[in-house]
């Protein structure tokens, strides 16, 4: 049976929101919680960044805080970070973890998460993310470093590997050895990126390994995929990223499942609802400018999969406005009602 606690924070059946950046700000972490994520994590946000910024990098601030300003609506919710040194590792995560950095909105974080699965060359050439697979004793120190900084539980969030999938369960060990309070497995490699092939034996190679929770994550589209994951590496809670793009509704389908409820898929007008909910408040939170080229891309994901949907991604790329996006939704309701 799935579930887990983490510190001052019990998951019942640990399911939980991944990390994505430029999508689960908090406005999107908020709605999955609503829907029935029961854990959510930032956006990854440069330790760097938000140490300097205390230096007075003006550009540095406007862009990280915002990253790590967390609301009750969201919570629980980890911050995580990204980093390939010790100390500056461990100097952000007790900003963090205290509200010490310039922004800060007094919501504190239940956990500070380490980035080891970023493939993106510009974060790996730095040694960063997936490149600590490659390091594990970096890694180890980073982990010790974060985990004597902090009074919060310290957690990672991993890779199958690099280039193979060899010794993950040899890294997880490691990092439980440095003090790690939960690992998140991708079952993926640095390699494969996001292409289809997650691998559920990896997760399940971990879970036998350590004694801390581990969550799987990778590939998590349908309840189905929910419930071989869990069956086959008897992970203690799943992570999803991209089966909640234009979906927080597979949250509740969830947490219906799991609780023993029907689930009542929503009708196309209920989707439409939550879509331009999410826009109003992305401009609410952001401003129009920020707030709608932000909305687009949801608004898109939202889209997929409806009559006439190909039509209304020429008009919402362009749309100026919520009322614009009310006015495409009014359209595709019409196809699709
Ligand atoms: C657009 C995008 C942004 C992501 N950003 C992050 C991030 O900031 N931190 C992180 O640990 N993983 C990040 N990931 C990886 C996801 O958290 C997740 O591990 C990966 O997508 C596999 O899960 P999925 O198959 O359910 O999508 C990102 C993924 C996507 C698609």
């Amino acid at each position: 049976m799935s579930g887990f606690t983490l510190g001052e924070v019990t998951l019942s059946h640990g399911v939980c929101l991944a990390p994505m950046a430029g999508v689960t700000d908090g406005v999107f972490r908020a709605l999955c919680r609503r829907a029935g994520a029961e854990y959510t994590v930032s956006e990854m946000i440069s330790a760097k960044a938000l140490c300097y910024e205390q230096k007075g990098r003006a550009g540095a601030v406007a862009r990280t805080a915002p990253l790590a300003r967390l609301t009750n609506a969201e919570m629980p919710a980890a911050v995580q970070l990204f980093g390939a040194e010790p100390d500056l590792m461990a100097e952000a995560a007790r900003r963090l973890a205290a509200g010490e950095y310039r922004g800060a909105g007094g919501v504190l974080p239940v956990a500070i998460d380490i980035n080891m699965g970023c493939p993106v060359p510009k974060v790996v050439k730095n040694g960063e993310g997936s490149a600590l697979l490659l390091s594990p004793d970096l890694a180890a120190r980073i982990v010790r470093a974060v985990k004597d900084a902090v009074s919060l539980p310290v957690t990672v969030k991993m890779r199958a590997g690099f280039d193979e999938k060899r010794g993950a369960a040899d890294f997880a060990a490691q990092m439980e050895d440095a003090g790690a309070d939960m690992l998140v497995v991708h079952g993926r490699t640095r390699t494969q990126f996001y292409a289809p092939g997650s691998d559920n034996a990896v997760i399940a190679a971990v879970k036998a390994r350590v004694q801390i929770p581990v969550v799987g994550n990778g590939d998590l589209f349908t309840l189905d995929d929910v419930i071989r994951m869990r069956a086959e590496t008897g992970c203690d809670g799943v992570m999803i990223a991209r089966g909640a793009l234009g979906n927080p509704f597979f949250f509740s389908e969830i947490a219906a499942f799991d609780e023993n409820r029907p689930f009542t898929p929503p009708t196309v007008r209920e989707k439409l609802q939550t879509a331009l909910d999410h826009a109003r408040a992305l401009t609410g939170e952001k401003g129009a400018r920020v707030g709608l080229s932000e909305a687009r891309k949801h608004m898109l994901w939202y889209c997929k999969g409806l009559y006439g949907a190909a039509k209304a991604k020429n008009r919402l790329v362009r749309a100026e406005s919520v009322e614009e996006i009310r006015a495409v939704f009014e359209m595709l309701l019409e196809e699709n009602e």
